[in-house]
């Protein structure tokens, strides 16, 4: 008996580290001006889904420019078997729970780091880049446009460029969402 309580108190304590740990981490990221680890909702993923499907359908790369928990990336790979997704992240928390849900797909790669340096460093190119970012990032994002051919952004426009397209999407109890297409 004794035996289970000290276990129970051991995970107990091993999960209060790493929800402080992700609070932490979080805070710090946000301090230094990065997005925070939120997700795009299910039907912001499913439009991107229905506008790759509907208008890029030939695209064989994809990259999410910080990919928080790989919830985008792993969707978009389940639906789009021939596409290889990309995920670059800046936090370890996310990180390494979207690297771990990733482990036996074959089509999904989790990079660690930041985003752009990652992109600086590359050669490779994307069929589509996805951003879902802040606004003040979305300047940085603007300086990769040739890195894709094609650019989603969600919610968050590159400031003083016109896209190509800009796709009304859902409006729930916060916002109303868009879907900003770009091409260089
Ligand atoms: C709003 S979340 C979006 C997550 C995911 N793309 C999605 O749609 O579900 C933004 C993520 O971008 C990450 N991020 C922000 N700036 C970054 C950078 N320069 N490089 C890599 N990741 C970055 C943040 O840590 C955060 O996890």
């Amino acid at each position: 008996m004794n035996f289970l309580i000290y276990i129970l108190l051991i995970l107990f304590i091993i999960f209060d580290v790493v929800i402080i740990f992700i609070s932490i981490e979080q805070m710090i990221h946000i301090i230094m001006n990065h997005a925070p680890s939120i997700s795009a909702g299910l039907k912001s993923r499913q439009a991107i889904i229905d506008e790759i499907i509907k208008d890029f359908p030939n695209a064989k790369t994809i990259i999410d420019i910080g990919s928080g928990w790989g919830t985008m990336v792993n969707a978009v790979a389940k639906k789009n078997p021939n596409i290889k997704a990309t995920g670059v992240e800046i936090m370890l928390a996310p990180f390494l729970f979207s690297y771990i849900s990733a482990l036996f797909k074959k089509n999904v790669k989790f990079v660690f780091g930041d985003a752009f340096k990652y992109l600086k460093n590359t050669n490779n190119k994307f069929d589509i880049g996805v951003a879902y970012l802040l606004s003040s990032e979305m300047k940085d994002v603007e300086k990769f446009l040739s890195n894709f051919d094609v650019l989603l952004a969600l919610d968050f426009p590159i400031p003083n460029l016109e896209p190509i397209k800009k796709i009304r999407l859902h409006k729930d109890i916060i916002k109303q969402h868009w879907l900003y297409v770009y091409k260089k």
